[in-house]
């Protein structure tokens, strides 16, 4: 039987490598990526060693890139016909604001830009798998991502009380998965693909080592292990027969969300701010889109 297709983003650490693990071990055949090939590669070599039939491999890509990731994009079609599971997961805080060379701000260009982009140039692979499942790993933390302002997603402001713009700004790009989710799932609606959102929980990952050391003092006991926190996606990338898509998810359930990553308005206008900031004119439909080698 032919193996079942997985690209993991973020899946060299924390969250996403657990969910690695066991499409490895459920016999997947697994794409990294991520920006650190040192400890992809490292992965990579554990998992080839423990794994009898392991095919894991690791592609460099910094997602904030869009050249990059228009890369990788090609390095997937090149490998496969079909993709079985898109898993957006990687992601990052920054404790102070910065952009990437497009010149949007480092978080929002990480986690929505560049798996829009990715998305974009993939979804005849994922359309061409017979129940595909797309997964974005958001976050509670969507709730503080507020009205969404569009204005400061280029050239941010760093002046700030404390972390109060950092995180919002954080908070703004898992707000901005969550509404890519919704759009998407809508978009994709009568087709096979599901397309879901969920929140880990608390994890004991590499993502808090730049918070505040006051802030990781009060978070830290609460935090659970990166093997919890990986359930959700990896339930949501095998579970037989899912039915549900464009939800949010929780400890293995659908879960509330804010009413901003609702509001069906907010996510048209995100779609088509980040369609005209990547050059997109017919989303999914890369053979067609000229625009996509302006972003190259
Ligand atoms: N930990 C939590 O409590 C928590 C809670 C809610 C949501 N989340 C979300 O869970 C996801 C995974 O985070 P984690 O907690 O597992 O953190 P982590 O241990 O720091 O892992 C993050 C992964 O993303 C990759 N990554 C970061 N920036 C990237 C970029 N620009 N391009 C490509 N890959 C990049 C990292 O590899 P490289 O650095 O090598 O690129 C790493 O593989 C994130 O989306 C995060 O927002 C985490």
């Amino acid at each position: 039987m032919q193996r079942k297709t997985a690209l993991v983003t973020g899946g060299s650490a924390g969250i996403g490598k657990e969910t690695v693990k066991a499409l490895v071990a459920q016999g997947y055949e697994v794409l990294i990526a991520a920006r650190d090939a040192r400890k992809g590669l490292a992965l990579v070599a554990q998992l080839r060693r423990d794994t009898p039939g392991a095919q894991v491999d690791f592609i460099a890509c910094d997602l904030s890139e869009f050249g990059q990731v228009v890369a990788l994009a090609q390095a997937v079609q090149a490998r496969w016909t079909q993709l079985d599971a898109l898993v957006l997961n990687a992601g990052l805080f920054t404790p102070q604001l910065r952009c990437n060379s497009a010149g949007y701000e480092f978080m929002f260009a990480t986690t929505h830009l560049g798996h829009f982009l990715l998305t974009h140039h993939l979804l005849p692979l994922v359309l061409a798998a017979p129940d595909a499942r797309v997964v974005v790993t958001s976050s509670v933390a969507h709730w503080m991502g507020g009205g969404f302002d569009f204005d400061s997603l280029r050239s941010p402001s760093t002046r700030s009380l404390l972390m109060l713009v950092p995180f919002r700004a954080y908070g703004r790009s898992k707000l901005a998965n969550l509404l890519f989710v919704r759009e998407l799932a809508r978009r994709v609606g009568g087709t096979s693909v599901k397309v879901n959102a969920f929140h880990p929980g608390p994890v004991n990952t590499e993502i808090w080592r730049d918070t505040p050391s006051l802030f990781n003092t009060l978070i830290r006991p609460g935090l659970i292990s990166e093997a919890a926190g990986a359930r959700t996606q990896i339930q949501l990338v095998t579970a037989p027969g899912l039915r549900e898509s464009g939800g949010y998810w929780a400890r293995g359930k659908l879960d509330y969300s804010s009413p901003a990553s609702r509001n069906r308005a907010l996510a048209a206008q995100l779609w088509q701010y980040s369609e005209q900031a990547l050059g997109i004119t017919r989303f999914g439909q890369p053979a067609d889109d000229t625009g996509l080698q302006q972003s190259a």
